[in-house]
């Protein structure tokens, strides 16, 4: 068997993915028209040539304006079914996947429309296809905490459906430590957490998300290895980090894939996962990740099973689910080295 297709079988989670950045390009167009949103790009070719970026902010300025495609409950179903499908063809068994409201309440789309939509959409696939998926709800850290909060209020009557919480947007000069009341709060209603640290800002603001925060997972996570106790600390008590290597090589967070640094931390004993973030924007899902990580780092079969037995076990699933995914994963790996 080839590499590519063993990847392709692995039963993989994506862990870090957003919606919103999950929107392929032909669909963009399509939902542009049918909610008459003008668009600077015509077709799917001229938008896909836009994707690129120098750094996070300028990936987000495009990605903020995507969302605006995004407007009733039928989009949100759309989308959310498009990349269940793309995950599924992928060998994702499970995903979690961010949304961030404050994009789509601030141009007065419901809440209703975006949490129905998607929610009907996680139970369609789990019927069609077997896969499951979690709902995070994400906030800007450029907004306030009382906005966060505000979201909060606003997804209760859903509680039930939302496995936890996440924040995302521009990370530089917005430390995880202006978001403490939030995350209490969260945690009080029973969701778990996780918030992106350490993609462009620094080591300490990973170290705030996990001591100030107290977070369940780290998403990218990337700078600890600039901070040793950091990464001892980390590594002891095993939080995961959910890790974009393509996100990080177009957001120019890396320079080059040989120089990403998953391979250290895998040999720092770093609970390190792969996945997609914004899998058209960034070039691949979950597979693409793993084989670009596998060619430029020199990942070797084992690495690879690890790095998604990883997932599996950071996932916010129930420990009967876990035990399934972890049985399904050695019965795959062992079939496929026979
Ligand atoms: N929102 C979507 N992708 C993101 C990323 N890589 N970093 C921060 N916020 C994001
Ligand atoms: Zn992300």
């Amino acid at each position: 068997m080839d590499i590519e297709t063993f990847v392709r079988g692995l039963p993989k989670t994506d862990l870090h993915m957003h919606l919103e950045g999950s929107i392929e390009p032909e669909l963009m167009i399509a939902l542009a028209g049918r909610n008459s949103i003008p668009l600077r790009w015509d077709t799917a070719d001229a938008l896909r040539q836009a994707y690129q970026f120098d750094n996070l902010q300028s990936f987000l300025e495009l990605y903020f304006e995507g969302c605006r495609v995004l407007v009733t409950q039928a989009d949100f179903y759309d989308v959310t079914w498009a990349y269940l499908n793309r995950a599924h063809a992928d060998g994702v068994v499970h995903a979690e996947m961010f949304i961030g409201p404050q994009s789509f309440t601030e141009r007065d789309v419901p809440i209703e429309a975006l949490l129905n939509g998607v929610l009907k959409a996680i139970s369609d696939a789990q019927s069609a296809y077997g896969i499951s998926a979690g709902l995070l709800i994400s906030v800007h850290r450029h907004r306030s905490e009382a906005e966060a909060i505000a979201v909060l209020d606003q997804i209760e009557p859903w509680q039930n459906h939302v496995v936890g919480i996440g924040m995302g947007g521009a990370e530089r000069g917005n430390p995880p430590s202006r978001f403490a009341n939030f995350y209490q709060m969260a945690r009080e209603r029973g969701l778990r957490t996780c918030v992106h640290a350490g993609e462009e800002g620094p080591a300490a603001y990973v170290r705030e998300a996990i001591e100030v925060l107290a977070v369940d997972r780290i998403d990218h996570g990337n700078a600890c290895l600039d901070d040793p106790d950091l990464v001892v600390d980390l590594a002891d008590r095993g939080i995961p980090l959910t890790v974009c290597p393509l996100s990080n090589l177009r957001l120019n967070v890396v320079t080059d894939m040989k120089w990403h640094p998953l391979r250290a931390m895998i040999d720092a004993g770093l609970n390190v996962t792969v996945n997609s973030d914004d899998p058209p924007y960034f070039g691949g899902y979950v597979t693409e990740n793993l084989l670009a990580c596998h060619e430029a780092l020199d990942l070797s079969i084992e690495d690879i099973i690890l790095l998604v037995r990883n997932g599996i076990n950071a996932a916010f699933i129930a420990p009967g689910e876990r035990s399934r995914l972890l049985a399904k994963l050695t019965n795959y790996a062992g079939a496929a080295v026979r």
